[in-house]
């Protein structure tokens, strides 16, 4: 990318051939990609999307797990750096290890996306060759709540007045776990629905955690569980097969809503086991984290209060599945 902006795409070309080397890609630049973890469902999706992109499109782009270790991935982020990177692309392991790791892109001068876990505005306004692409989390809980009001007794399947709910959250430590917990409710209680939560807990964003949640409450709260809200997809399939082994019908005598869209859970709510799911769309948010990119690398600089690009999240029922099944 450096080459080609100095000497022009043909010069460069004409430059490897004659000094005998293979350029590092025939268009591109090289691209280094940090992902919290590769054991993550959605972040799966994610990574598979963003690499496809950036190979099309002839970057070299080397994508690294971060095993949810920070202290691993500020080792992957220096040694891109290292290795002459000319763009990161950087789903941080924590989002309070923001400053850190921008910190270590701005000393470096390294144009730099971060994608799904948000800083605060005011981390960013550090770095002008900074942005975060990603999805505004307050809107997929307020659509989960929503997919509950749509229901015919707006959650309160027996009838006592109030919705009982239990929350299963990802990791607390991140924005999109504390707004969707959040959001789901308020939209309930700003619709005038009364609320209990029977239970919270943390599942990480795990499917096996999700289950353990849901089989302990069900077995703790039984009926009195009318609703099951996921923070994610992967957990709320978890808690499908706890439903399931319980002997509770979803839709008939319990409601259960998740986020992401995945695969799994779009065959679930066509087959009527979970009530909805909202789509977060990691193909549109891979794009335009690569549309970022690119901005960055032809120089374009972003100021403070611009440095967050929302792609929106869309609710996901039986009426409207088809448009999101492959
Ligand atoms: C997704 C989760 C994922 C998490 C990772 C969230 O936006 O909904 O499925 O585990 O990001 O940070």
């Amino acid at each position: 990318m450096k080459l080609r902006k100095l000497f022009g795409a043909a010069a460069v070309s004409a430059m490897a051939l004659a000094m005998a080397i293979v350029p590092a890609s025939a268009d591109g630049g090289k691209v280094g990609v940090c992902i919290y973890k590769f054991d993550d469902a959605f972040m799966t999706t994610y990574r598979n999307a963003l690499e496809e992109m950036l190979t099309e499109k002839g970057y070299e782009v080397s994508v690294v797990d971060g095993k949810n270790d920070q202290a691993e991935q500020n080792n992957q982020i220096n040694n891109f750096i290292t290795q002459g990177v000319d763009a990161l692309i950087i789903n941080p392991v924590m989002t309070s290890a923001a400053d850190q790791i921008i910190d270590l892109v701005k000393t470096a001068g390294i144009p730099t996306v971060l994608i799904n876990r948000e800083p605060t505005a005011e981390q960013m306004a550090v770095y002008d060759k900074l942005v975060y692409v990603g999805c505004d989390a307050s809107q997929s809980g307020t659509m989960q709540g929503e997919l509950i009001l749509d229901t015919e007794n707006k959650g309160d399947i027996n009838g006592d007045g109030k919705v009982s709910y239990i929350m299963i959250q990802g990791d607390p430590e991140n924005i999109d776990a504390q707004l969707r917990t959040e959001y789901s409710v308020k939209a309930l209680t700003d619709a005038g629905v009364e609320v209990e939560e029977l239970d919270l807990q943390r599942g990480d964003w795990d499917r096996a955690k999700g289950q353990e949640i849901a089989q302990n409450d069900l077995t703790k709260f039984g009926d009195e569980i009318e609703v099951v809200f996921s923070n994610n997809d992967d957990m709320a399939i978890g808690a499908l097969q706890a439903i399931q082994a319980a002997g509770r019908t979803v839709n008939e005598d319990i409601y259960l809503v998740g986020v992401d869209a995945l695969d799994a859970a779009l065959n679930e709510v066509k087959a009527g086991n979970m009530t909805g799911t909202v789509l977060n769309d990691a193909v549109g948010q891979a794009s335009g984290a690569v549309e970022a990119m690119e901005e960055l690398l032809g120089g374009k600089t972003y100021a403070e209060g611009e440095q967050s690009i929302y792609v929106d999240y869309v609710k996901v029922t039986p009426e409207n599945i088809d448009e999101f099944m492959n």
